[in-house]
């Protein structure tokens, strides 16, 4: 490396200041979060845990204007697992209120941004108030052609599986389609992110380096980053170190 080079690699990894596009190598296309550590956060204050999850809503907002600013085009963020029905009446019940908050506060600026919403997972079992407010949002911001925000709402990977074979399964018996012609690309599209590229960076906060159920087919390639910040602590720059460390990521696909 050249003094200039040097220098400049030195300044950008000093710099605090969210990165613009061009100061990074190469930026991915899809990205996914797993927001994880919003309890250990509140217990580190000393806080009700309900306190975390509203201060990890608060990051949120950064971490999506950052991503649209970078012109990344798709961000996929866990906010809620099928397995986090396990959790007290009364976190579970916190949860659900930030999810109607976030989504009646932000829905204005994120459709003003061009931001198209998604929600992926089964919104069947949700309040029904939370049901119909994803369901606007997602109607809201159909035509939208800018970054595509999908939000993991009763996520779980494996039902997310089983209910695409479950429709391919339905063709096949009512002959619109052969068994034979099933392949990848088949079960792509019958997963909630039909249509959407692979995710290339997945990135979990807090330390924790497992997938708890999260886009498993959709992570086939994905490059991993593990920041040990919580995620309220999760800073615009903890999110530019990942992305620049998946800039230095070689990804080789099996080749040479
Ligand atoms: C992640 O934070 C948010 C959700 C699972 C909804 P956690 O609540 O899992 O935080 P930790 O893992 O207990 O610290
Ligand atoms: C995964 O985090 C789910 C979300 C972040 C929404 P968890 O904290 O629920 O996962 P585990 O229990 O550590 O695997
Ligand atoms: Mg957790």
């Amino acid at each position: 490396m050249n003094l200039k080079a040097w220098k400049t690699a030195a300044g950008l990894a000093l710099k605090k200041a969210p990165r613009t596009s061009d100061e990074f190598v190469k930026l991915p296309g899809h990205v996914a979060i797993i927001m994880d550590g919003n309890g250990r956060w509140a217990k580190k204050h000393r806080l009700n845990v309900s306190k975390g999850h509203r201060q990890g809503t608060e990051n949120l907002r950064e971490i999506i204007r950052h991503t649209d600013d970078l012109g990344i085009k798709v961000l996929s963020l866990y906010a809620f697992s099928t397995e986090n029905w396990n959790r007290s009446e009364e976190e579970v019940g916190a949860l659900m209120q930030l999810i109607l908050e976030f989504f009646t506060t932000e829905i204005d600026e994120l459709d003003a941004k061009n931001v198209r919403i998604l929600i992926l997972g089964d919104k069947g079992r949700l309040p029904e108030k939370q049901r119909e407010v994803l369901k606007e949002a997602e109607k809201r911001t159909e035509k939208n052609t800018g970054l595509r925000l999908n939000i993991a709402v009763n996520y779980g990977s494996r039902a997310e599986i089983v209910k695409a074979t479950q429709e391919i399964a339905a063709l096949v018996k009512n002959g619109e389609m052969q068994a034979e012609e099933i392949n990848e690309k088949t079960i792509s599209d019958h997963l909630y992110t039909a249509g959407q590229p692979d995710v290339d960076l997945m990135i979990r906060t807090s330390g924790e380096q497992r997938l708890s159920n999260f886009l498993l087919y959709q992570n086939a390639y994905a490059e991993f980053v593990f920041p040990e910040a919580l995620w309220p602590d999760f800073s615009v720059h903890d999110y530019d170190m990942a992305l620049d460390a998946y800039g230095r990521r070689d990804r080789r696909y099996g080749g040479r």
